[in-house]
């Protein structure tokens, strides 16, 4: 069984079902994760994706449309099907509760607007749709505002999250030069000790060394150094 926090619609489809926030989306329906539907005006997101997120607009508000992919090895064996282990263990209502949960508590991530699962013999395939954040740069792109970063991984390690792939492109900055945390697949919520906090930063540091060498490290000891202030 889901647990569904009050407020949280649930509707099944044949194959399938969708979570959804029903004060955002009016008519809920597998067809709103189907990005060759006319009504969602999808354009493909350019930077920092895996080739399968598009932004939409039309039929919703202004939204992220992300099916899930598999990366790395593992897309050899299956680039978008997962074992079924349960409703509540898919990746899209396990990333759309992570975000309603932070989203509820005022940190800036985009708020969940719908998830989605197909099931197939053992297997099923998924799909989440969230809020797009106007008019931001990833920090790949824009290596600024560090102390608006680290304040953004506190908060989120504060609220017990763990980010499962904490790179420079899913942390988004806006106009405001304020941060946003996205791409909460495979997040886990509880307590976030030592270990754990230290290995979202690390993973962040090898990308931004990647992305832009010494000047990404030289952001990256910036924004650790905030943290570490924010710590103490
Ligand atoms: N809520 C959002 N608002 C604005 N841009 C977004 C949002 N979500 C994703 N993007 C853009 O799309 C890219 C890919 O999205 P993401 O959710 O990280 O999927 P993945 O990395 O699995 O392909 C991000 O790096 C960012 O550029
Ligand atoms: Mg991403």
């Amino acid at each position: 069984m889901i647990s569904t926090p009050l407020g949280t619609g649930l509707l099944r489809f044949k194959s399938g079902a969708l979570c959804f926030d029903p004060a955002r989306i009016g008519r809920p329906g597998p067809a709103l994760f189907d990005p060759s539907n006319p009504a969602l005006q999808a354009a493909s997101v350019a930077v920092g994706g895996r080739q399968s997120a598009w932004f939409v607009s039309g039929e919703v508000p202004a939204a992220v449309l992300r099916h899930y992919r598999r990366g790395g090895l593992a897309a050899r064996v299956s680039r978008d099907r997962y074992l079924w282990t349960g409703e509540s263990s898919t990746r899209s209502f396990a990333e759309f509760r992570i975000l309603q949960l932070l989203h509820g508590q005022g940190l800036r991530v985009p708020a969940p607007l719908a998830g989605a699962y197909w099931r197939a013999g053992p297997f099923y395939r998924a799909a989440i749709l969230i809020e797009r954040i106007p008019q931001v740069r990833t920090l790949a792109e824009a290596l600024e505002a560090p102390q608006a970063v680290a304040q953004a991984i506190f908060a989120m390690h504060e609220a017990e999250v763990w980010h499962a792939d904490l790179n420079a492109y899913n942390i988004l900055l806006d106009k405001a030069g304020l941060a946003w945390l996205i791409d909460f697949d495979r997040a886990r919520h509880g307590p976030v000790g030592l270990q754990a906090r230290r290995s979202n930063l690390l993973r962040l540091r090898r990308s931004l060394n990647k992305v832009a060498g010494q000047r990404g490290l030289d952001c990256w000891v910036q924004i650790h150094r905030a943290y570490e202030a924010l710590s103490a």
